[in-house]
């Protein structure tokens, strides 16, 4: 692999382009942010970085609020609009048909369509460079019931998700296994004893099938028409072959 050095830049992909709503429930403001992520599992820690010139810069910097929503395949075209639309000309969630949806503990709005939003409560706010980043504490999640299982779990599967990598949405893909799969013992047996059938010789593999059947009094004892040919007589010329 030959790698090309290029200048730095933002190129961590794939990333959410969350649905970031705030303002209140009669004049709420939705802007797609990409720039988003986790900083602590305890207490559930966030971050969004918002360039000052956003609409929804404001409205968040004034009431210290504002609501995480993940887009799915049916909202990508209302993502899409909300990052290129300010809320300071027009009323994104009626352009889009998303519903303001009450909180339980901020005022800022959630989105009703999207199938898990988080409350977040700013702690903080720095400068870094071109976009400020609110630094906020995820005080309540709110999921949409349909994709909590009977036991009580989470499963997004079927929500139909979506990522942003370098300028462009994409749904997820396959599910490639759970947190911890590649150490799972069953699951790395069961992976040693597919690759060892899949090398094996198929000669080897009858022989150990007659044996088998001899040692359980099944068959009589097998004739040279009955042995695989590589492993009668000339094995060692098969072998080269
Ligand atoms: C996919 C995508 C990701 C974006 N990520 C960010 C971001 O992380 N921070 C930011 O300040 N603007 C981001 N934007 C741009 C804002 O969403 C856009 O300027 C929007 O119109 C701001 O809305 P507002 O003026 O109503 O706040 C993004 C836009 C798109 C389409």
């Amino acid at each position: 692999m030959t790698k090309i050095t290029w200048k730095p830049g933002t190129m961590l992909s794939p990333l959410p382009p969350a649905m970031i709503s705030c303002g209140t429930l009669e004049h709420p403001n939705v802007m797609t942010a990409a720039w988003t992520g986790i900083i602590s599992s305890e207490p559930p820690m966030t971050y969004v970085s918002i360039r000052p010139s956003r609409f929804s810069h404001g409205l968040i910097k004034e009431s210290g609020e504002f609501v995480i929503n993940l887009p799915t395949l049916s909202l990508i075209t209302a993502c899409d609009y909300c990052g290129v639309k300010s809320g300071r000309n027009t009323d994104k969630f009626r352009d889009m048909n998303l519903t303001p949806a009450p909180c339980s503990q901020v005022k800022a709005p959630q989105i009703e369509e999207s199938p898990l939003s988080m409350e977040c409560r700013v702690r903080s706010i720095t400068n870094f460079g071109t976009h400020d980043m609110f630094l906020a504490e995820i005080i309540a999640v709110n999921v949409d019931e349909h994709y909590i299982d009977d036991k009580g779990r989470l499963d997004l599967e079927k929500a139909g998700l979506v990522a942003y990598a370098h300028g462009h949405y994409y749904t997820l893909g396959r599910n490639l296994g759970y947190f911890g799969f590649s150490v799972n013992k069953k699951r790395l047996k069961k992976q040693q004893k597919a690759q060892k059938a899949k090398t094996e010789r198929p000669a080897a593999k009858s022989i150990r099938k007659i044996t088998a059947a001899m040692s359980a009094g099944k068959g009589n004892r097998p004739t040279a028409a009955k042995m695989p040919r590589k492993h009668y007589g000339k094995q060692k010329s098969a072998q080269k072959a």
